[in-house]
């Protein structure tokens, strides 16, 4: 789908390639909606599964040439690198162990990587591809989805410009539901399957698919470096070897502190992500569930409920908005955001031209490694007897 943009603008000539995605897969096909959303990059190669035939039936079902369809990301990686045509960027979306060797080959073969979370299953492997994608002058992207929402960004820039004070307390947390029975023991359901296996998930489950959105959403809007934290993880479904529930204090550089709580057996809960930031002068509250709203308390004021697109938000959050307020936007929306700005990135960086801060507004290895580094330190403080560890 290529349609024109807010711009005015129409670009075509961004292709992509996807790794993961195949039929009967989640994530991916959300990667791809929210890409065709502002219609900047065209979807060209893929090795959407393990399976050949997944690959070809997904791939014509998405209109590819049968050559631009691979049985590994190996191949698809050295044949696309050495194509005139070949696609500027991949998106990686299987499961978490295989992201390292996945965009390392991308990497290596030229081609820019956006990468879905957490990036890899040990820090060392996050920093390497950090240093990679720095050493071969690519692109690299994290897709921690929540800083694509409008209402983020603007309580990123309100605590930026001290509308409520210095940050005391943080209180932020992702509570579902979905894994308070053993239903990865049905192994078609693959997305639960793979999530409760740490051959295939790393050394945790509930940090490292939703604690890590905390992580990075804490981070992103507050600015705030966590120095030390203390963990505890739970194990509360019988049989299960990951974790499926977190505690965690976290002490922040600077002396501010913050507590954060993940949960997939957090019955009622779909996928309740919010964020409570408390300053001395005020505080911010931002709900996923709600994503087109922020309030905003004052000590010295009555509340604010903002609404986005209605009331005024600053350049960055107010230029993503698609639809007027009371038309929602959500998950597809915040995702496009995350991809429009670094396809943007992409297409000046191809015509040679500088990058700007907002252009370079995307989630990058660093903040991968910082995630992976939170989901190691958990575990360590957790193994340990819920001791505080620095980070
Ligand atoms: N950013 C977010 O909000 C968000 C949300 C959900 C999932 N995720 C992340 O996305 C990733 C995928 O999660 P999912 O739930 O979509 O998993 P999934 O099991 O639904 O899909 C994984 C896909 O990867 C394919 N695959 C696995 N190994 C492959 C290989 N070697 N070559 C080609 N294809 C391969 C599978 O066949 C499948 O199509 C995970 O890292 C997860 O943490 C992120």
């Amino acid at each position: 789908m290529i349609e024109a943009s807010k711009s005015g603008k129409i670009s075509s000539t961004i292709k992509y390639g996807m790794v993961g995605g195949g039929e009967g897969a989640f994530i991916g096909d959300i990667h791809r909606r929210a890409i065709g959303l502002d219609g900047k990059a065209l979807l060209t190669a893929g090795c959407f599964s393990r399976d050949l035939a997944n690959t070809l039936a997904s791939g014509e079902a998405l209109h590819l040439e049968r050559e631009r369809l691979y049985e590994t990301y190996q191949e698809m990686a050295v044949e696309e690198g050495k194509r005139n045509d070949g696609i500027d960027f991949v998106s990686i979306v299987t499961p978490n162990n295989t992201h390292f060797q996945i965009a390392k080959i991308f990497l290596e073969n030229g081609i820019n990587v956006v990468c879905d979370k957490p990036l890899t299953t040990s820090t060392d492997e996050a920093e390497q591809l950090e240093k990679l994608a720095a050493a071969k002058d690519l692109l690299f992207c994290v897709t921690y989805t929540y800083t694509g929402y409008p209402a983020v960004k603007q309580a990123r820039e309100m605590i930026k410009r001290g509308k409520i004070g210095d940050i005391r307390f943080v209180n932020a947390e992702y509570p579902q539901e979905w894994l308070s029975e053993p239903i990865e023991k049905n192994p078609d359901n693959k997305q639960a399957v793979w999530r409760t296996d740490p051959n295939q998930s790393g050394i945790s489950n509930c940090v490292g698919d939703i604690g890590s959105h905390v992580e990075n959403l804490v981070s992103y809007v507050t600015g705030l470096e966590i120095e030390s934290l203390c963990a505890r993880l739970d194990k509360i479904v019988e049989g299960r070897v990951l974790d499926d529930n977190a505690t965690i204090m976290v002490n922040y550089k600077g002396g501010t502190t913050g507590i954060y709580w993940s949960s997939q057996i957090a019955a009622g809960h779909d996928n309740d992500l919010s964020i409570r930031v408390y300053g001395s002068k005020g505080s911010l509250s931002w709900r996923q569930e709600d994503p087109n709203y922020l309030k905003v308390s004052y000590l010295d004021k009555p509340s604010q409920i903002l609404s986005r697109g209605r009331d005024s938000f600053y350049p960055r959050p107010t230029e993503i908005c698609r639809t007027p307020a009371g038309h929602p936007e959500g998950y597809f929306e915040a995702f496009g955001t995350i991809y429009t700005t670094f396809i943007g990135a992409l297409a000046k960086n191809k015509a040679g031209e500088e990058l700007s801060d907002a252009d370079l507004d995307f989630p990058t290895p660093k903040e991968g490694a910082s995630g992976v580094k939170f989901i190691e330190k958990c575990v360590e403080s957790s193994e340990k007897g819920a001791i505080w560890i620095k980070i």
